[in-house]
C-alpha cells in the first residue's frame, strides 16, 4: 500500500493535443486534469507513440461527439496516486493499456483481459464514465481510449498503469502501450503460430512491424511483409522477414502461394476492405486470418463462405493482441531487456506534441516508422 496520496495536491494544468470534433480541428491546448480519486494515478507521460487508431478518429472513421486529448499508447511515472490504490506507487515506471480491465467480469476472471465487459475504452472515459479533463470553460474533454496520451499528465486507473523495470527505456514501453502488445500478442495469443509455420503479414506499420517481431521470436518461416513502402518493406526485413512483396502487385497471391504453397496464417494489420477480402485466398486448407487492423466502423466485407467451410479456414478478430496488460507488458518489457524482443528497432521520429500535424502527415503516407512524441 502507498503512503502518499495525492488528495491535497488538487487540479493541474496539462497541454496537451486535442481533436474537436466541431470545427475537424486538432491544435495543442491548456486543459484542466483533476487530481487523481479512489483507484486512479496520476501519470507524467514520458513518452507516446502515434498509432494508426489516433488518426482513425481525425479522419472521423470512428465517430465522437465530444473533444478527444489524442494518443493512448504512452509511457511514463506515476506522480501521484488516489487513496485506494494498492498495486502502483509514486515514481513508478508505468506503460498504459489502453483497456483497463475491471479484473471482476466473466472475461477478466477467465484471464480474457481484452474481452472485459466493464470498459469504457471505446466511450472514451474512465471506467466509471467520467473525465478527469476540462477546458477553459469548464466543459468535459475526453480521453481517447481512457488514456489521452498526447498530453503532459494523463489520470487513469491502477490497472491501465502497469509497472515495468525503470531501465525500460520509455520510447520502447510507449510502443508496448499499443502496437507491440497488439502486434506480437496478434502472433503469439491470437493465432498462437508455431514453429515452422508460414505466416503473411500485409501492413507493415507500428503494428505489422511487431506482428513480423512476433512471428520471428515463435520460430515461424517463412515470413512475407507486404506493403506499399519501400522503406518500411527493408525495415520489416531487417526485422525477421525473410520474403517482402508489394501490395500493389497484381501477381501477390500466387507469389505468396508459390513461397509457402498456402500460408498457415494471414495477418490483416491495415484495415482495409479489400485487402482483408484477399486474406482466405492466401491460406492453405485449415489456415486462419488475423485481422488486426481497424476498418472504419459499420465496413462491410464480401467473403466467399463456402472456400471457409469447405478449406476449413478461420477468420479470427484480434483486439489489443489477445493480451492481458498486467501479464503482457512486463513480460514484453523484459524480452526487450534480454535481446530477444529489438523493440527500439520500431522507434521512428522523434518530437514534441507541436508534431503532431507532421507525425499525422508521416502515418498517412507511411514515412518512417513509429513517430514519438515528448510532452
Ligand atoms: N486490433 C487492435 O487491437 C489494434 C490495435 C492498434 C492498432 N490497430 C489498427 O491497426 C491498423 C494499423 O495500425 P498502424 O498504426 O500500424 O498503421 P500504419 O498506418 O502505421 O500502418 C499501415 C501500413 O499499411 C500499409 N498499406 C496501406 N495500404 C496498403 C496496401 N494496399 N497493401 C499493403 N500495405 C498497405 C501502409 O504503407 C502502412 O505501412 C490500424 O487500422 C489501427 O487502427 C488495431
Ligand atoms: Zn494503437
Ligand atoms: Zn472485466
Amino acid at each position: 500500500m502507498s503512503t502518499t496520496s495525492a488528495a491535497a495536491d488538487g487540479p493541474r494544468t496539462t497541454r496537451a493535443v486535442v481533436y474537436d470534433p466541431s470545427t475537424g480541428e486538432t491544435r495543442l491546448r491548456t486543459l484542466t486534469i483533476a487530481a487523481p480519486r479512489a483507484d486512479q494515478v496520476l501519470v507524467r507521460v514520458v513518452s507516446s507513440g502515434v498509432c494508426h487508431s489516433d488518426l482513425h478518429i481525425v479522419d472521423g472513421d470512428w465517430p465522437t461527439d465530444a473533444p478527444l486529448v489524442l494518443g493512448h499508447e504512452g509511457a511514463g511515472i506515476v506522480e501521484a496516486v488516489g487513496p485506494d490504490v494498492r498495486d502502483v506507487r509514486v515514481g513508478d515506471h508505468v506503460v498504459l493499456s489502453w483497456f483497463a480491465p475491471c479484473r471482476r467480469c466473466e472475461a477478466c476472471a477467465a484471464g480474457r483481459a481484452w474481452l472485459c465487459t466493464n470498459t469504457k475504452a471505446v466511450s472514451n472515459t474512465l471506467p466509471d464514465g467520467s473525465t478527469p479533463l476540462s477546458d477553459e470553460n469548464g466543459d468535459p474533454v475526453l480521453p481517447f481510449l481512457g488514456v489521452g496520451a498526447f498530453s503532459e499528465y494523463a489520470v487513469v486507473p491502477e490497472t491501465a498503469a502497469i509497472p515495468v523495470d525503470a531501465n525500460v527505456p520509455f520510447n520502447v514501453g510507449a510502443l508496448v502501450g499499443c502496437a507491440v502488445t497488439t502486434g506480437v500478442g496478434a502472433a503469439v495469443h491470437t493465432a498462437k503460430v508455431q514453429p515452422g509455420e508460414s505466416a503473411v503479414v500485409i501492413g507493415c506499420g507500428g503494428v505489422g512491424q511487431a506482428v513480423v517481431l512476433g512471428l520471428r521470436l515463435v520460430g515461424a518461416h517463412p515470413i512475407i511483409a507486404v506493403d506499399l513502402s519501400p522503406e518500411r518493406l527493408e525495415s520489416a526485413r531487417e526485422l525477421g522477414a525473410t520474403h517482402t512483396l508489394r501490395g500493389d502487385d497484381p501477381e501477390l497471391t500466387a507469389k505468396i502461394h508459390e513461397i509457402t504453397a498456402g500460408a498457415h496464417h494471414a495477418f490483416e494489420a491495415i484495415g482495409r476492405p479489400a485487402t482483408i477480402e484477399s486474406l482466405p485466398g492466401l491460406l492453405r486448407a485449415g489456415g486462419q486470418a488475423v485481422l488486426v487492423g481497424m476498418t472504419a466502423i459499420g465496413t462491410k466485407v464480401s467473403i466467399d463462405p463456402f472456400d471457409l467451410a469447405d478449406q476449413g479456414k478461420s477468420i479470427l478478430g484480434c483486439n489489443y493482441g489477445s493480451s492481458v496488460p498486467a501479464v503482457d507488458f512486463p513480460r514484453l518489457a523484459a524480452l526487450h531487456q534480454s535481446g530477444r524482443l529489438p523493440l527500439d528497432r520500431l522507434v521512428g521520429t522523434e518530437g514534441t506534441l507541436a508534431d503532431i500535424h507532421r507525425a499525422f502527415t508521416d502515418l498517412r503516407t507511411g514515412v518512417g516508422l513509429r513517430t514519438i512524441l515528448h510532452p
